[in-house]
């Protein structure tokens, strides 16, 4: 019989020592960080899901290439490898490092877009979002119907709605939409793949009304491994022969490396434009840094260059995919509701259907978060009500997976914990907010519980 035991494709060469706390000390910690994660010290925390973004582990290929960094200021050796290595996977003319995703952003929004403008998306991430706006521009999501509905499996739920996109173009003017974007994964959408077809259909739609078509390509390695999983005719294709054709569709991307460029810092923004690219280095001269380091060490380029290829190997990302889905799959099968299916690089729990009895202006998704660090030492990330006000449809509990981090035994223990709180669900209770900041007041909010149930209830 063939062997079916997915493992871990790496063996570990050097440990980092993880600290137990009693429930007693968390208790004591969890007030003292006033019920927001957040504020507490990583040094007390067992499993941490608060993020993929920066906290993977990197290979001994890139500690080595670490070592080689050329650290010159300008023309270094290092960029020359960082951008060859980004050209084979992505093909674009022009190769602009930054120091992270959200740069790359503020430099290709303010250099394309002005005030009245509109971007649309599948769906902005909130950095995206945050600095389309920034600019004046108004920043739109176009996700299917079936991308809304957490508990509905379906292959492809980040996908733009193609139909949607071509009525705002014909409502608010082609002059009027500067770019589009695709979100690949759709890391607000549940992480949730996007299928060649659909990038084909939205390239084809900026293409005939000549407007440029740009990738948020965070997690592109993930997604290239769900096309050739789900997507008929790629099964037999590499993850980096899809990632090529998906990009070759496209006139540029922004990059985020501290998600599938496998380093903990970095990032990039590409483009096939000479004259955009231009602006954007004098941009970038202005706030990164020089165009051959774009305010990253020589040595954070190497550990990219060498990452980026590492994501698309086809042993990582099959345990990868199957690892994120091995916990969700454990949990949904004993009823805990998450967002289906299981996306790449983390699970979401449902929190107002964990939760019934905790309405939205109670935090259930910060309560559930809360439960979790108490019960079991893990930190997961709310994205709901505290995150995003009244605006709020969902409220949800992020458990992003950390690159090569965690083995499977970390991931069977959060199970267990998240299976023990799912069986006490009924003893917790809501929050209330006791200090918020004017704007992304998640990140330093202060809560306590409320007492009772009721309380709050006409709120
Ligand atoms: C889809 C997406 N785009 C952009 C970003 C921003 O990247 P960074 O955190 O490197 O600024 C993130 C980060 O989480 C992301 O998930």
């Amino acid at each position: 019989m063939p062997i079916r035991t997915i493992i871990e494709p790496f063996r570990i060469k050097s440990v980092e020592p993880i600290r137990w706390t009693t429930r007693a000390e968390r208790e004591q910690l969890l007030r003292a960080a006033y019920g927001n994660v957040f504020l507490l010290p990583a040094d007390d925390v067992l499993i941490d899901l608060l993020t993929d973004s920066g906290t993977g582990a990197m290979s001994t290929f890139q500690w080595g290439a670490v070592m080689e960094g050329d650290e010159s200021y300008a023309g270094s050796r290092s960029y020359i490898r960082f951008r060859d290595s980004i050209q084979d996977i992505f093909g674009y003319r022009h190769v602009i490092p930054t120091h992270q995703g959200r740069a790359a952003e503020r430099i290709l929004f303010n250099v394309m877009c002005k005030k009245g403008d509109v971007v649309p998306s599948n769906t902005h991430f909130d950095t995206t979002r945050a600095n389309v706006e920034f600019v004046g521009a108004e920043a739109v999501d176009l996700l299917p119907p079936e991308g809304k509905q957490p508990s509905l499996v379906a292959p492809f739920k980040g996908n733009m709605e193609v139909a949607a996109l071509e009525n705002l173009i014909q409502r608010v003017g082609r002059e009027r939409v500067p770019l589009v974007m695709l979100t690949i994964t759709n890391n607000s959408g549940g992480g949730q793949p996007v299928s060649m077809a659909n990038a084909r259909a939205v390239s084809a739609v900026c293409r005939r009304q000549g407007i440029p078509f740009y990738f948020d390509a965070c997690r592109f390695a993930e997604n290239s491994y769900f096309i050739k999983l789900r997507e008929p005719g790629y099964e037999n294709k590499t993850p980096k022969q899809i990632a090529r054709e998906m990009f070759q569709l496209g006139d540029g991307c922004t990059m985020s490396a501290k998600k599938d460029g496998m380093a903990n810092i970095g990032g990039f923004l590409c483009t096939n434009d000479d004259a955009l690219a231009q602006q954007e280095k004098d941009l970038l001269i202005l706030t990164e840094g020089y165009p051959t380091y774009g305010g990253l060490a020589g040595r954070d380029l190497e550990a990219i260059a060498v990452g980026i290829q590492e994501a698309l190997q086809e042993d990582y990302l099959k345990y990868r995919i199957a690892s994120t889905a091995y916990l969700g799959n454990h949990i949904s099968e004993q009823g805990v509701p998450i967002v289906q299916p299981p996306g790449g690089h983390a699970i979401y729990l449902d929190a107002r259907a964990f939760l019934p009895h905790i309405p939205p202006h109670q935090f259930p998704g910060v309560a559930l978060a809360c439960e979790l660090y108490l019960e079991g030492g893990i930190r997961a990330v709310e994205i709901g009500s505290l995150m995003f006000g009244k605006a709020a449809t969902m409220d949800l509990v992020r458990l992003a997976i950390p690159r090569r981090v965690y083995t499977q035994s970390h991931i069977d223990y959060v199970i267990e914990v998240i299976l023990e709180v799912w069986r006490q669900r009924e003893r917790i209770h809501g929050l209330r907010l006791t200090y918020e900041a004017p704007f992304l007041r998640h990140f330093t909010a202060r809560l306590e519980p409320v007492a009772d149930r009721a309380e709050g209830a006409a709120e």
